[in-house]
């Protein structure tokens, strides 16, 4: 949520951050701006999209910093937009995260008589900087201090070629280069420049110029060593979220094998209760997670949705945190929670030096490449792969490479898969399955929900008599996914049931027909467990046509962010 960046050193200052903006833009895409240091600080600002700043004037500024937005105080004008300047005009400021007492240090500047010219809580640091009255790197440890909530924030100073740099709550890395230093809100935007970064801590605080990194955590000065940058950045494509399903099956096999290196905590053979925390798709993914591994295992789990998370802590518990970022704030929340409760944790992300990475006891990469596109669609299959793949070695069984090229291949043949109609996108929209075809519903109803605005819901097959059913007339329409042999005869009654009352039925389905109106079939899984891989396919495809169709911008819907790091 927001992306932040910082260049300072020989090339072009104005140039790279432009361009790494670009790549932080699916943190957050509702304003943008850019601050040069020039003879004065040149401020820019827009409310539009990053590819707005392309208008502005060349510089040949040596040191920069950039914003992308997703607001939280305060509406997306550019007079909300970051940076922020001093009341001197002296200091610019771009900042990530919410400040929890930011009406009180309002009220305080007002007294002071400065008059803040933005609604935004991030204001209130740039000010704050200005009226310390000592070396800049202090006034950073001075206002960092004052500030509750979450605070990363980078900050430049006229006639200077540096860059102040904070972390608190929201994350932060910087790459060290020959007379130049870069840092942003992820290793992504560093990926172009190097291959390796220095991930912050919450607390540290530095300044990077041409000749390094000085960092420092409590007034004193630490040394930090860089971690490998695991990403390469994304080629430049019409649209991420169509390249992403297509590489699918080569995502799926990077995380087999890097499974293969993956060491299992030994609290995962002795667990009595596993407990899974994601949001969104990832919490999808838990639910998945909860019942392959009760099924393969038999352990006793539990899927929560992170935002509801409440540990209590038992005897032999582990928690596993799914989040393609590593960076959701709610997931960070709980995973600190767990242990603050002594709770054993283990990682599933796919961003490598990800706080979600680095702070669990230990951590799976899934290794799915960088997903851009907001909506989760490889990355969610890799994180049911992942699942998987934990549940049988949990169960003392290894999964060989023939099973996961089985589901390569089945994936092929689902993402030529067509689900889009017309008439499906004209009428009420149900998603519908069992089991775990009614997680498969679930995901499907979301990515149409984000990146067409369109309302569509999820129930479980049996479910619908017990309500729903009332719905169901001329004007709807169901999807129904079937993918488990043992639920086909549940599948078909509720189909025939959706029928007689005139709504139109669309089935996916590994098990062949289930009478439905039209059938879109896939192969038949060897391992049922692994059909939702495959099975949601064809609806991430149908929400992406759908969002397309309507003329929307599927990679960067409407209010969402890629990364939500607030809570
Ligand atoms: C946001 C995105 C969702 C995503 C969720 C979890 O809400 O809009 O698409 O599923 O965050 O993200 P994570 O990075 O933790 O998997």
């Amino acid at each position: 949520m927001c992306g932040i960046i910082g260049y300072v050193g020989g090339r072009n200052a104005r140039d790279i951050v432009l361009e790494g903006l670009k790549l932080l833009e699916y943190r957050g895409y509702d304003s943008a701006g850019i601050a040069l240091v020039e003879d004065s600080l040149a401020v820019y600002k827009t409310a539009g999209r990053v590819r707005e700043l392309n208008m502005l004037p060349k510089s040949d500024a040596h040191t920069a910093i950039g914003h992308t937005r997703w607001a939280t105080h305060g509406r997306p004008t550019a007079a909300n937009a970051h940076p922020h300047l001093s009341f001197d005009g002296k200091i610019a400021v771009v900042h990530n995260g919410v400040i929890e007492n930011f009406a009180v240090l309002r009220e305080e500047l007002a007294a002071k008589g400065i008059t803040l010219l933005s609604d935004t809580d991030s204001e209130v640091i740039a000010h704050m900087l200005a009226l310390e009255n000592c070396d800049m790197t202090e006034a950073v440890r001075r206002v960092g201090e004052r500030l509750k909530g979450a605070a990363t924030f980078l900050a430049v100073k006229e006639g200077e070629d540096k860059i102040y740099i904070r972390r608190f709550g929201a994350s932060m890395a910087v790459s060290v280069g020959e007379g130049e230093g870069f840092c942003a809100s992820d290793v992504l935007a560093l990926s172009p420049h190097s291959d390796r970064a220095i991930v912050l801590g919450d607390g540290e605080y530095g300044v990077l110029s041409a000749s390094g990194l000085d960092l420092f955590k409590d007034g004193r000065r630490i040394k930090k060593q860089p971690i490998l940058i695991r990403c390469s950045p994304p080629k430049d494509c019409a649209c991420h979220m169509s390249a992403e399903l297509e590489e699918l099956p080569e995502a799926l096999q990077r995380t087999y094998d890097s499974f293969k290196n993956f060491h299992i905590p030994s609290e995962l053979a002795g667990a009595k209760r596993i407990l899974l925390v994601g949001c969104g798709t990832a919490y999808h993914a838990c639910l998945y997670g909860k019942l392959v591994l009760e099924r393969e295992t038999g352990a006793r789990c539990e899927a929560v949705v992170a935002s509801e998370f409440e540990p209590d802590a038992n005897e032999g518990d582990l928690a596993i945190f799914v989040t393609q970022s590593g960076e959701t704030a709610d997931t960070l929340s709980a995973l600190h929670s767990c242990k603050r409760q002594g709770i054993p944790t283990l990682a599933i992300t796919n961003v490598a030096g990800s706080s979600a990475a680095l702070e669990a006891d230990s951590s799976f990469l899934l290794e799915a490449g960088a997903e851009i596109a907001v909506a989760a669609t490889k990355s969610y299959c890799c994180q049911l792969l992942a699942l998987y793949l934990l549940a049988k070695k949990r169960a003392g069984h290894a999964v060989e490479q023939s099973e996961i090229s089985e589901v390569k291949r089945a994936a092929r043949e689902a993402l030529d898969a067509v689900a889009y109609e017309e008439r499906l996108m004209n009428s009420k929209l149900f998603f519908i399955g069992k089991g775990q075809d009614y997680i498969t519903a679930r995901e499907g109803a979301l990515k149409l929900r984000e990146i067409t605005y369109r309302q569509a819901d999820a129930y479980p097959a049996g479910e619908l008599k017990h309500g729903t059913i009332a719905l169901m007339d001329e004007g709807a329409a169901a999807i129904v996914v079937a993918t488990e042999e043992r639920a086909k005869c549940r599948l078909v009654a509720t189909v025939e049931e959706l029928r007689a009352r005139g709504a139109y039925t669309l089935a996916v389905s590994c098990v062949g027909e289930i009478g439905a109106d039209k059938h879109i079939l896939l192969p038949r899984m060897r391992e049922e467990a692994l059909a939702p891989i495959i099975s949601v396919l064809p609806l991430q495809y149908l929400a992406l046509t759908a969002s397309l169709t309507l003329g929307l911008d599927p990679d960067k819907p409407r209010n969402l962010a890629k990364s939500v790091t607030v809570i």
